[in-house]
């Protein structure tokens, strides 16, 4: 492993089964995932529609729920919408502990970064055609910046082993600048190229057919962890 970072499980909610989404997101918790990763797609931006702020919100009303039965997974959002700007506000305030949103936008990023307001909530993703060096002017403003394994859209497909370069040049270029950002994987994970993304730099693993989709969800949990 090349950073002293913790690495940290991500499940994707995207991978759920929606009619047992609160009990499989405490399953995930109660398995040992530290962040759960909610991706946001506005038929847009990418080719397919997943689901907004009600989820959301009901995720965050199970964090903060008074009986005891609550949620503290980071809710980590991955919005892939064409127009950040204008739902950065909502989904803080709907209970985003991470905004994390695509370079690609044609939108000004850093008025985007201020509109999340501070570093720790704000984070930055590229998908796989895009060059990881158009992170670099960012990476003093952000706490995380994702590199897609996948196109996306879609979960549940292959993972992009050319992307493993590009997480190796992140990191690299991190260590020589002294940055403090962690690095994130999304898309095709398994408990076979776990071990790869890792070695090549990343930290924030983020995996949803591979869990929420085996037939033994605690157990998919703990093998991954097994592995860190
Ligand atoms: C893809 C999403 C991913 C997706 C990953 O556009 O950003 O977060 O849920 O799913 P798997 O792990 O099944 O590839
Ligand atoms: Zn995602």
């Amino acid at each position: 492993m090349k950073e002293d970072t913790n690495i940290i499980l991500a499940p994707s909610i995207l991978a759920t089964n929606f009619l047992n989404l609160g009990s499989q997101i405490k399953e995930v918790e109660k398995a040992g995932a530290k962040y759960l990763h909610i991706d946001v797609m506005d038929g847009h931006f990418v080719p397919n529609i997943s689901f907004g702020l009600p989820i959301l919100e009901s995720i965050k009303s199970g964090k903060f729920s008074t009986n005891g039965d609550n949620i503290e997974m980071i809710l980590d959002v991955h919005l892939m919408i064409s127009n950040p700007s204008l739902y950065i506000e909502k989904f803080l305030q709907a209970g985003a502990d991470i905004i994390n949103f695509h370079i690609e936008v044609d939108e000004n990023i850093t008025s985007n970064l201020r509109k999340i307001g501070v570093r720790e909530k704000a984070a930055l993703t590229i998908k796989p055609k895009t060059e990881v060096e158009t992170l670099f002017p960012y990476l003093e403003e952000i706490s995380m910046a994702l590199i897609m394994t996948v196109e996306p859209g879609f979960g549940g497909q292959k993972f992009m082993p050319e992307m493993l370069l590009k997480i190796e040049r992140l990191a690299n270029y991190r260590e020589k600048n002294n940055l403090k950002f962690n690095i994130q994987v999304d898309g095709g994970i398994t408990l076979e190229n776990f071990k790869d993304v890792v070695n090549a730099g990343a930290n924030i693993i983020v995996a949803g057919s591979s869990i929420f989709g085996a037939n033994n969800i605690t157990e998919a949990v703990h093998k991954f962890l097994l592995n860190i």
